[in-house]
């Protein structure tokens, strides 16, 4: 595995690389979510590129940048594991020149959810995953469900400005008790991190309900508010029952839908989500 920072330095590497190009781009700090991403990449491509950015223009004023985990030396050796060739990890500098001023911007799917309560943040990510995309050039680029509007607005991005890139989107990775892995993880105290479990729990009731012939989503959605209520930890955001493709909000689940949430567990703030179909 090789390790790069510069631009001309991924240039020089990416031309040595051929046949079909896999691309996992991360923020570091890597998980077994991050691993499940690079371990289908390097099945399914003959050649396997990671990145590690904490990207500053997709985190708010009073978001967590200057805290954001990192351990270089572990991400790497868990990418070299994965099978990994080459990772990229550029600096601020060389990625937001002096005089920076071109941003890309998904409109509507960016409006609800992340977006409505972390204005700023998709515009941060669409920018520098066109920025990651146009450097690497790879023919697939792999994301997690995890972030799943994230996900749709990188598909987005990606059909409107005729990326030829296939979105591969995998499943979300779990701790045994449920909880979602994520980076943010590390930031609960043991008390915190058992009341996170009310996530994926009331998620599940939520599906379960689902399952039993439940299609009134206003109904589904007091099902989490009622039991994210109940962990005196937990302090609910935003819980949403919307079509999995618009993102609009349902008033009945007829087709595909994301039922998704985000949960403060004192400072840190999570999220998670499931697929009704
Ligand atoms: P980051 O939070 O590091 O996540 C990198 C990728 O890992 C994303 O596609 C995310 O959805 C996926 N991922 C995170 N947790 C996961 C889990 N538990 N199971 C499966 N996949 C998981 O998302 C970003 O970085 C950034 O916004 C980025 C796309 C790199 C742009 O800066």
């Amino acid at each position: 595995m090789q390790t790069v920072t510069t631009f001309a330095d991924l240039q020089a590497r990416r031309r040595s690389l051929s046949g079909t190009v896999g691309f996992v781009p991360t923020m570091g700090y890597l998980h077994a979510g991050h691993v499940s991403l690079a371990l289908r990449a390097r099945a399914e491509c003959a050649s396997v590129v990671a990145s590690i950015f904490v990207n500053p223009t997709q985190f708010g004023p009073n978001e967590d940048l200057a805290t954001y985990p990192r351990d270089l030396p572990r991400d790497l050796a868990q990418l070299e594991t994965a099978g990994v060739e080459l990772v990229w990890t550029p600096t601020p500098e060389e990625m937001y020149l002096p005089g920076f001023q071109t941003w890309v911007t998904v409109d509507g799917l960016t409006r609800p959810l992340e977006g409505e309560v972390r204005p700023g943040h998709f515009r941060g990510v669409t920018t520098i995953v066109a920025k990651l995309f146009n450097a690497v050039g790879p023919d697939k680029a792999y994301f997690g469900q995890k972030d799943a509007q994230q996900a749709a607005v990188i598909r987005q991005m990606v059909k409107d400005l005729n990326f030829p890139i296939d979105i591969v989107v995998c499943p979300i990775v779990r701790e045994p008790d449920g909880l979602a892995m994520s980076s943010r993880n590390v930031y609960l105290n043991p008390a915190e991190r058992q009341a996170a479990t009310v996530l994926f729990q009331s998620l599940n009731a939520a599906w379960s309900a689902y399952a039993s012939g439940e299609r009134a989503a206003e109904r589904l959605r007091s099902l989490v508010r009622e039991m994210v209520a109940a962990q005196a930890l937990a302090r609910l955001q935003y819980i949403s029952c919307a079509d999995y493709d618009t993102l609009e909000e349902l008033e009945t689940v007829r087709r595909k839908a994301l039922l998704s949430m985000a949960v403060y567990l004192g400072k840190t703030r999570l999220i998670d989500n499931i697929v009704l179909e």
